[in-house]
């Protein structure tokens, strides 16, 4: 079955969301590990929705999923500049967006909550997007012919396994 991604598509078509990426393609042009553009946020898009599917996970939503995906890292940039904490200047600019893109109130509140967990792997108390969200951004590492293995805190051998 098809599913409608009239807000999603909307999200990406927004001149901030296209904005955010270029600051972000710029600043890791030079990057050897994992970058953080439009790609990474697609992987960890269709990687959580999988892995909520795989767990009869269906409350979210396929919109919700996506957009918190599409927007987790978008500050990314900011973080590069100040040092602030990406997830929470993600979950700030993720704001607006929603808005400006049809979410409701309560979509919104799950997404931004899922952003701002998204990097707590370890944590129990984690929201169930927040979950999807920390897994999938491990697992949409393509590890396996990377050639900074070596030198990324994130490798180990179990990386370069394929899960979703
Ligand atoms: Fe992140
Ligand atoms: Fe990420």
């Amino acid at each position: 079955m098809l599913h409608a991604m009239t807000r999603v598509n909307k999200l990406l078509d927004h001149k901030d969301y296209s904005l955010y990426m270029e600051r972000i393609n710029h600043l890791e042009k030079e990057r050897i590990f994992c970058k953080h553009g439009f790609e990474h946020g697609l992987g960890v898009a269709r990687i959580a929705y999988s892995y909520l599917l795989e767990k009869g996970e269906v409350s979210l939503g396929k919109e919700v999923i996506y957009a918190a995906a599409l927007l987790h890292d978008i500050g990314r940039w900011v973080e590069y500049q100040t040092g602030e904490d990406h997830a929470e200047v993600s979950a700030r600019l993720a704001l607006p967006l929603l808005k400006e893109c049809g979410f409701s109130p309560e979509d919104t509140q799950a997404i931004v909550v899922g952003i701002k967990e998204h990097r707590r792997h370890h944590d129990d108390d984690l929201s169930l997007l927040g979950e999807a969200l920390a897994i999938a951004d491990d697992w949409a590492r393509d590890c396996r012919y990377c050639s900074a293995q070596n030198q990324c805190y994130k490798f180990s051998p179990a990386m370069k396994q394929i899960v979703y």
